[in-house]
């Protein structure tokens, strides 16, 4: 213990190491699972039941966050005047040092343009910015699951195109809410007018699905246009045997993001219990940044935000036949 060396021995600074090293172990656990699913992902032609693993090893990796979520508490038994008594002999070591954490982070996806600040990562000795150099250069859950995504087949035949049906519900939709707004006497003029360009503003957004050209203009968007068209129809056809597994996938993946998002949200939480608004031993804002990192970082933003695509269940166009039992068992109880 520092505080032992320094001469001043703190009784909570064997809690912060036990703490930190069983983060570490789990940190390791989750990696090994994530480098299996994206091996599963790798291949050209992904087989059913490994989807099935990898949505089995994504539920396990989002047990194990909800643990580490929770672990924080055992922490908070420390008081900050507890912290303050070794807190100053830890200089300059900082959670920056965690090379795991950032190859966890990479293999899933994040991306340096995407980071509150992107020098923080140079806080790692050469041996673990090599790990990491490696993991940036492989391809991560998100290009991986992005590129599945791409060969999804179903969504048309030579006479009938999915997106079609789709945009005509759509423009069914809001061209309704419309109407409801403008027969409904009781809402004031402005207000009238401010929820219809809303509207407007609403369709003109899922324009963009329609128009790949108007879609790759996007800024804000990060997963391809073809994935995300497919995304959209795996989240609606979901009750079809053959895309219960990849709906179940990207459910889990969800999840996965939100725990990730949840365990940067508490950690940021802790931090500014035990040191207020001060900075963090490895030169940030502390806990602002750590907030910061919540909000900014996510990964599979793109994915969660299909739900505000979806149409209700009774407006979901019917398939073809010939693609409809293209999505069912093979034999069928009767
Ligand atoms: C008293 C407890 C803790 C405090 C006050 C604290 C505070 C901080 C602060 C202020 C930062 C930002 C970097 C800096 O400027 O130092 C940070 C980063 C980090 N901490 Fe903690 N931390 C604590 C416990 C933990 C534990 C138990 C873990 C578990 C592994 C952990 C993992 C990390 C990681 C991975 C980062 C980098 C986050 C990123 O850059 O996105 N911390 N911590």
């Amino acid at each position: 213990m520092q505080s032992e060396l320094n001469g001043s021995k703190a009784h909570d600074e064997m809690l912060f190491i036990i703490i930190h090293q069983a983060y570490e172990l789990w940190f390791k656990q989750i990696l090994v699972e994530i480098d299996s699913v994206c091996e599963i992902f790798t291949g050209d032609y992904v087989q059913e039941n490994q989807i099935a693993t990898a949505v089995q090893r994504i539920h396990r990796v989002n047990r194990i966050f909800e643990l580490l979520i929770q672990q924080f508490t055992i922490l908070e038994t420390m008081t900050s005047l507890d912290f303050m008594d070794f807190r100053d002999f830890l200089h300059p070591a900082s959670g920056f040092q965690s090379s795991q954490f950032r190859v966890l982070e990479t293999r899933l996806g994040l991306q340096n343009s995407q980071r509150v600040n992107p020098t923080f990562i140079k806080n790692l000795d050469s041996k673990d910015a090599e790990k990491l150099q490696r993991a940036i250069d492989a391809p991560s859950l998100f290009t991986l699951v992005e590129k599945w995504l791409e060969k999804m087949p179903f969504q048309e035949t030579e006479n009938w195109a999915f997106w079609k049906e789709y945009q005509n519900v759509l423009h069914v939709t809001f061209e309704k809410d419309r109407q409801d707004l403008k027969n409904n006497p009781h809402i004031p003029v402005e207000e009238l007018e401010l929820s219809l360009s809303r509207i407007n503003m609403m369709e003109q957004g899922f324009d963009s699905l329609f128009d790949k050209s108007k879609y790759d203009q996007l800024t804000d968007r990060r997963l391809s246009h073809r994935a995300t068209l497919a995304a959209i129809f795996i989240s609606l056809y979901r009750d079809y045997p053959l895309l219960q597994l990849p709906f179940r996938l990207l459910d889990a993946i969800i999840e996965m993001d939100e725990n990730f998002t949840l365990w940067r949200y508490r950690h940021s939480i802790m931090t500014s219990r035990m040191i207020g608004a001060r900075i963090g031993t490895g030169g940030s804002s502390g806990s602002d940044y750590l907030a910061k990192t919540s909000m900014q970082q996510r990964i599979f933003a793109d994915i969660k935000n299909i739900a505000g695509m979806l149409i209700p269940r009774r407006t979901i166009p019917n398939l073809p036949t010939e693609i409809s039992e293209k999505l069912k068992f093979a034999f069928e109880l009767r």
